[in-house]
């Protein structure tokens, strides 16, 4: 399908970079909020990024002002019907969701296609709030959607096979790798990301406040552009706790939330926006070193301090990647996505410098498996290895790809 004009409904944090985005590729954008001021604010931001990639030397003042000139704002959706793509950029909640996907139904000419960046949300759910659910399909982009190279695209129960192809056609054309992953919760990405980062909270409760910054550093040396703690300060712990719920009742115990997280909430250590996290910041957003209010709520957790938490005998890397490396498997096992675009879609999406399958096979997967096994049999369920995990192992194979 040829995409001529596209929409952007919300002008919000992903709305307004995923609009940049768009007119980066040259496409005329109709840039849709409730109003004016939200489109005052979401406009003042895409003149910020715009500003950002003039100051980079990626565009030059004339090629952003032309950029700029592609996007125009509107406050409903009369002009709806000459666009030929819209991705959904409102709030992450389904009554929100479902009256805009309602009213884009209306509005939009039959063939248009409807995407949405929901984190979270059916994309089949959404899908039938809609008489084209052939038509409508997850695109979920990563913050900041103008910058970061992953876009993941989910199909639903009823998405054509055309439309998952427009799709990742459109990715393709804005310069990133699109991804058709299949609909679970957290897609692939954030799911993986998921188990990452709980055991990095799982490593904190075992060594103590001490080890934050040896946390951090082992798996920035190892593959990751930030630790894991200094990132979930970025996003906030009342985020980090959503997604962490969320994910405990989609996949159950392997998604164990650390006890430290609901714990930081409870005490307004949200991180970088209450200067208050795993680390202490000042008014300028300025890291200032480990949070000495952390020592006492970890003390409080009733099993922290010891070496009945996470069975982590030191802190290193490896250790910190097994549950990723086990929930990659699992995912192959479920087949969300090709094999060979797993540590590809991992490394666009995080910046990893190897993706999970890389760092499997330079451990070795009889060494992964054995090491998941240990832990397991120490009666931890998140280490349970995953059955596809265990068929390589058997069929002597030394790496997936
Ligand atoms: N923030 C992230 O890092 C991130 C990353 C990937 C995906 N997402 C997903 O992207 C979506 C948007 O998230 P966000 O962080 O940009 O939210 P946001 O709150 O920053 O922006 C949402 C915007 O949508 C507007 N809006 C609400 N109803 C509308 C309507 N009927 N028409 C037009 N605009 C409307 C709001 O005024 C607001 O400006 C969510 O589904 C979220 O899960 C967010």
């Amino acid at each position: 399908m040829q995409i001529g004009q596209v929409a952007v409904v919300g002008a919000g944090t992903m709305g307004s970079s995923i609009a940049v985005a768009m007119v980066g590729g040259g496409l005329k954008v109709l840039l849709k909020e409730t109003e004016q001021a939200f489109l005052d604010k979401g406009l003042a931001n895409v003149d910020r990024f715009l500003a950002g990639k003039v100051k980079k030397g990626i565009l030059t003042e004339a090629e952003a002002a032309e950029q700029r000139a592609l996007i125009t704002p509107v406050l409903d959706y009369e002009r709806f019907s000459e666009v030929d793509f819209v991705v959904e950029a409102a709030p992450e909640s389904l009554a929100i969701k479902q009256k805009i996907f309602e009213d884009l139904d209306q509005w939009c000419h039959v063939e248009a296609i409807l995407a949405t960046n929901t984190s979270s949300l059916s994309i089949s759910q959404i899908a039938n709030f809609t008489r084209r659910a052939d038509k409508v399909v997850g695109m979920h982009f990563f913050n900041p959607a103008h910058i970061m190279k992953l876009v993941e695209v989910i199909p639903g129960l009823e998405t054509s096979h055309d439309t998952v192809k427009t799709a990742l056609e459109l990715a393709e054309h804005l310069g990133k790798l699109g991804v058709r992953v299949e609909e679970c919760a957290s897609f692939l990405v954030n799911r993986l990301l998921g188990r990452y980062m709980n055991e990095s909270l799982f490593a904190l409760q075992d060594h103590g406040a001490g080890a934050v910054e040896a946390i951090d550093k082992v798996v920035q040396d190892y593959v990751m552009p930030i630790g894991p703690l200094a990132l979930r300060d970025m996003n906030g712990a009342d985020i980090g706790l959503a997604v962490a719920n969320f994910n405990y009742l989609e996949y159950g115990e392997r998604f164990a939330v650390p006890q430290v997280l609901p714990a930081m909430v409870a005490n307004n250590m949200l991180g970088v926006k209450t200067q208050a996290g795993f680390y202490s910041y000042d008014d300028s957003r300025k890291k200032q070193g480990v949070n000495p209010a952390l020592e006492g709520i970890l003390a409080q957790l009733p099993d922290s301090g010891g070496a009945a938490g996470s069975g982590v005998g030191k802190i290193e890397a490896e250790s910190m990647f097994l549950p990723m490396i086990n929930e990659a498997f699992l995912v192959m096992q479920e087949r969300i996505c090709q094999p060979e675009d797993l540590d590809p879609a991992l490394m666009a999406g995080l910046g990893m410098r190897q993706g999970p399958l890389a760092i499997a096979a330079q451990i070795g997967l009889k060494e992964c498996l054995e090491r998941l096994e240990a832990r397991f049999a120490a009666g931890q369920e998140r280490f349970r290895p995953a059955p596809l995990l265990k068929r390589f192992v058997f069929a002597g194979r030394a790496s997936v790809i």
